[in-house]
């Protein structure tokens, strides 16, 4: 295994990287290596090929915590178990089923991870590198994320949605660490630009025209398993934190790394830590991101339909 020590070197390695891909070639540096990670999705990538020869998806979707509905509604659908996929791993909690299924939806080629994983369930962050990238190789261009979260907005109403306009990593870890594969992206990929502006507006106007409260901020990903504490909560308001949750930021910075364009909507399924007298719990989550899932998914089948 090699062993990759951060230097100032790095900020040349960037120059190299960049000048070198113009003209097809492979960087210099010895940051760059065989990432294991890769090599699972490209064999996924012959697995998902094998079993669904037409599938050609170019958008891809996460579905998280009790939103798994909108994979029901793919048409002439193929369904692969993550156990059946090489680096995909199963998710242990209810509300995610661990499922890839491809198939039509709003007339788009699409690819479903119905069901995430969570970094609280023991998974180190690379854990999420090959689903993203087996849904680039199989040539999805963009990747909608959906999340259930808790609204540091006082006045959010449990069970309305979020578009996410940029987040704050608080996770401790970084999916990109480790040997970076140049056939992606870049050693230090930008996260100025991590949601997409255009989709982000088609979705505030698709809202509108459903009649869909829509609000927008800023995405906190903490570990989890534990809620936050009200003193947590009050820190991530001082940091600009609108909505906090368990997830989403390793698959979105998975996907940017590879180019991909990304848009995110959370459910607020509950006010955040000390901010109502309600107890927290996943009950609740479920229950509100339940009753949020048809908002949802008809926000996101009018993206559809305009990408
Ligand atoms: N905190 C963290 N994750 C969550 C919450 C919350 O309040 N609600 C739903 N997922």
């Amino acid at each position: 295994m090699r062993v990759v020590v951060a230097t100032a070197e790095h900020a040349v390695d960037v120059e190299s990287w960049a000048h070198r891909a113009r003209r097809g070639k492979r960087p210099l540096s010895r940051c760059y290596g065989p990432a294991p990670v890769s090599e699972q999705a490209r064999q996924a990538l012959e697995i998902v090929r094998k079993r669904a020869p037409n599938a050609a998806p170019t958008v891809g979707l996460v579905l998280g915590s009790g939103l798994g509905g909108l994979a029901e509604r793919v048409q002439d659908a193929t369904i692969i178990e993550f156990a059946d996929l090489p680096g995909f791993p199963v998710p242990s909690v209810e509300g995610h089923a661990g499922r890839l299924v491809l198939g039509t939806l709003a007339g788009k080629q699409v690819a479903c991870l119905q069901g995430r994983v969570h970094l609280y369930e023991g998974h180190s962050p690379q854990t999420v590198v090959p689903m993203i990238r087996t849904l680039s190789l199989l040539g999805c261009a963009t990747l909608i994320a959906t999340n259930a979260a808790g609204a540091l907005d006082p006045d959010a109403t449990p069970g309305s949605l979020m578009l996410i306009t940029d987040h704050i990593n608080m996770q401790s870890g970084n999916p990109l660490v480790g040997p970076n594969d140049e056939a992606f992206g870049p050693r230090f990929p930008a996260m100025d630009r991590a949601y997409d502006a255009e989709l982000a507006q088609w979705l505030r106007e698709g809202a509108k025209t459903l009649g869909i409260a829509l609000r927008e901020g800023v995405y906190l990903a903490t570990l989890g398993p534990t809620f936050e504490t009200p003193a947590e909560i009050r820190a991530f308001g001082v940091m600009g934190a609108n909505a906090v949750g368990m997830s989403t930021v390793p698959e979105v910075i998975v996907a940017r790394h590879a180019g991909m364009r990304v848009a995110a909507v959370s459910v607020l399924t509950n006010l955040a830590a000390g901010l109502s007298k309600e107890d927290l719990s996943h009950e609740q989550t479920l229950h509100y991101s339940a009753l949020a899932a048809d908002d949802l998914q008809k926000l996101i089948i009018g993206l559809l339909a305009k990408l």
